[in-house]
């Protein structure tokens, strides 16, 4: 019988992987056809692991630099993000010398004494906004000429590209419009530029496409090639929950496994890990290790619906935040609060809605359907004949026990 290691919270790899096969062989195989993929999906739901699980697999063939973005907030961090991730790789560092010795002016002569947590920090002093493009050709073309070809996995790149558009006001304005276009471009050009011998690896959660699209930009991205990456199948779901139970002496009974799954409604990696440690955690209180169907029921109410969920939902709302801007989360939340609670929004539902909300730059009509396209994209709503619905029931009775306190649904509201 298979077992699995819970999760910890990070990205897996190895013995705490799993499933994902057809995932990672397609992945490798679109890789080792040169092209350039664009890993989509909503957040948890394994990007960040499948990216550095394809690294682990390839690292014999390829250099595989993964780069995270989510600290970065212009594009020479990203630059610099992307230098220290060659910095473990020492041929390649050591063809680099001469550009990270110019980058590094004052320390020229001692660059490979620097310590590592020195060096992000005169890099950052060397890279401005007027030379990162230049220097990170340079970056690109020391890449380029490795012995095995690279693949650079960038993720969280639409948190950095939505930093770029909107700043910390959330307004694009026409300098970070092309600023962003600088950047984009200048990724876009070097994918091109060096075919066959970099790969890059985009990936990251929130609206990618609705953001490019609302600055016109994207075209910039339009080499690369969408990796949909779905939620578990159940009989996978099922199977990790078996795996884990094994693992750490858990005995389900009747059919606990699939009870689980169904009250996800969504296979979220994340979810299912999360169940199974709540379910472990409930087994070790009582000092009994069997979990039939009715625990199934006490376990998810009880923890899952409880503050760890509410936790969990902060970190969407903040993304939400992120993405849409002060100014049209209040509008985003009304109608995910109208999903969660009346079970659908309804095109009335909305209709109704834009009477109580005023945009400077669009109509409410018009933010609805961004908002909309942000959720679609994201994973939160999907199009049913009945109105839009929550993809996941667990998001959605999240949603629900947060917010049905004091809401009132839009058709009973009184004028
Ligand atoms: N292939 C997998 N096998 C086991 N658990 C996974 C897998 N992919 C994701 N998870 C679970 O989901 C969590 C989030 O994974 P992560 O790769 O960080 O997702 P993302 O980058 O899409 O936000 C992990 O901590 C783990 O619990
Ligand atoms: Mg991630």
């Amino acid at each position: 019988m298979e077992r699995l290691k819970q999760a910890g919270g990070n990205w897996v790899t190895g013995d705490r992987f799993w499933g994902r096969e057809k995932d990672i062989s397609l992945f490798i195989e679109r890789l080792d056809e040169g092209a350039h993929p664009l890993l989509v999906a909503q957040r948890r739901m394994g990007k960040t692991s499948l990216m550095r699980e394809t690294a682990r697999r390839l690292a014999d063939r390829y250099v595989c630099l993964f780069v995270d973005l989510q600290k970065s907030w212009k594009a020479a961090d990203a630059v610099v993000a992307l230098s220290l991730a060659v910095h473990p790789h020492r041929t390649l560092w050591q063809k680099g010398r001469h550009l990270f010795a110019n980058i590094l002016s004052n320390v020229a002569d001692r660059i490979d004494e620097v310590e590592f947590a020195e060096l992000g920090l005169r890099l950052r002093a060397g890279l401005t906004s007027g030379n990162w493009a230049q220097k990170g050709d340079q970056l690109f073309g020391i890449l380029a000429a490795s012995e095995k070809p690279v693949v650079l996995l960038l993720d969280e790149v639409p948190i950095l590209v939505s930093r770029l558009l909107k700043g910390e006001d959330f307004s694009i304005t026409p300098q970070r419009r092309a600023e962003t276009e600088e950047f984009m471009s200048w990724l876009r050009e070097n994918s091109i530029r060096h075919q066959g011998q970099v790969r890059i690896v985009m990936s990251g959660s929130i609206g990618f496409e609705p953001v490019l699209r609302r600055a016109h930009l994207t075209a910039t991205i339009n080499n690369f090639v969408p990796f949909e990456l779905k939620p578990w199948d159940d009989a996978t779901a099922i199977g990790c929950l078996n795996a884990l139970a094994n693992e750490y002496g858990v005995r389900f009974q009747g059919d606990a496994p699939g009870r689980m799954v169904s009250r996800l409604g969504c296979n979220i990696p994340h979810h299912v890990q999360m169940f199974f440690y709540h379910a472990y955690g409930w087994c070790k209180r009582r000092d009994r290790m069997q979990f039939g169907p009715d625990d199934v029921e006490t376990v998810y109410h009880q923890e899952m619906l409880s503050t760890r969920g509410h936790a969990e939902l902060t970190h969407y709302e903040d993304r939400l935040k992120l993405v849409l801007g002060q100014e049209a989360f209040p509008l985003a939340l009304e109608m995910l609060t109208e999903a969660a609670v009346t079970g659908h929004l309804t095109r009335d539902a909305l209709a109704a809605l834009e009477k109580y909300f005023s945009f400077p730059e669009q109509s409410t009509a018009e933010a609805q359907e961004e908002i909309l396209r942000v959720l679609e994209h994201d994973g939160y709503l999907r199009l049913t004949e009945s109105g839009y619905v929550f993809v996941s029931k667990l998001v959605r009775d999240w949603w629900k026990a947060r917010y049905e306190f004091a809401f009132t649904p839009i058709s009973q509201r009184k004028e």
